[in-house]
């Protein structure tokens, strides 16, 4: 049983773009995706509809055999408290401070923030953050943020992330460290999928390609390693 599958997914935005045509996926426990292709192609609203920020179109998307027509809100935002998302467009609570911000994360993943200081500080300092600790996320760099992102959705080990072209405000050294960090976090047995066009994580080789042109999906390596 795949983990998550879409079965011929389409995406039309309103009034008629179409964004996604006919997508057949699966994603199976611990894999580790990257997920490529040109601006526009359809990556963002792939994932979206993964974390059902949008629904399909057409076609229908399962977690576990269940569809996800059938799983009640509730329910799903229940599931997701175990997923990590790292959005494109971060998503941080700009008035808040970077502390404030990766603390909001563990509460609402039902984790006891005191034992957990030590990591968070463990984190900043990996990330060279250590310093804007206090600092409202409104004063970072956009690389600053885009890392605070990344920490927020690593931090709470979920068994699923969902990774939004994480790198592209970074420099070469700090990609690597993210690397790193997903890699960490492949071996504890977290399901990635990570969109990205960066040639430095592409060149890794380390997960499984599939590439999105004009909405279709045009080399999908998950398919030739299902048994
Ligand atoms: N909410 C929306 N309403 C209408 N069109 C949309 C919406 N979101 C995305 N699109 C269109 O759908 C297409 C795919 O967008 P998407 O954000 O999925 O691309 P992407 O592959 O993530 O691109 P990038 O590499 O730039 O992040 C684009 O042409 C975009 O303009
Ligand atoms: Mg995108």
């Amino acid at each position: 049983m795949s983990f998550i599958r879409l079965e011929k997914v389409s995406k039309i935005y309103p009034p008629y773009f179409r964004a996604l045509s006919n997508i057949h996926l699966e994603i199976q426990k611990g894999d580790f995706i990257f997920l490529s292709g040109p601006t526009g192609a359809g990556k963002t609203t792939l994932l979206k509809l993964i974390y059902r920020e949008e629904t399909p179109t057409s076609g229908e998307i399962f977690l576990e055999n269940k569809p996800y027509s059938q799983i009640k809100e509730k329910e799903f935002r229940k599931l997701r408290q175990k997923w990590g998302i790292i959005f494109q467009d971060g998503k941080l609570f700009e008035d808040l401070s970077v502390y404030e911000n990766i603390k909001l994360t563990l509460v609402l993943a039902g984790k006891k923030v005191s034992k957990m200081k030590h990591l968070i500080y463990d984190f900043l300092e990996r990330f060279n953050l250590i310093q804007k600790f206090n600092k409202k996320v409104k004063e970072l760099s956009g690389g600053e943020q885009q890392k605070v992102g990344i920490i927020r959705a690593i931090i709470k080990e979920p068994e699923f992330l969902i990774a939004d072209e994480p790198t592209g405000n970074l420099d070469p050294e700090s990609i690597y460290e993210i690397i790193d960090l997903l890699k960490e976090l492949h071996q504890k047995e977290t399901t990635i999928i990570l969109a990205t066009h960066d040639p430095t994580i592409l060149s890794l080789k380390i997960g499984k390609l599939i590439i999105l042109e004009k909405g279709e999906l045009i080399r999908d390596d998950t398919f030739s390693s299902q048994s």
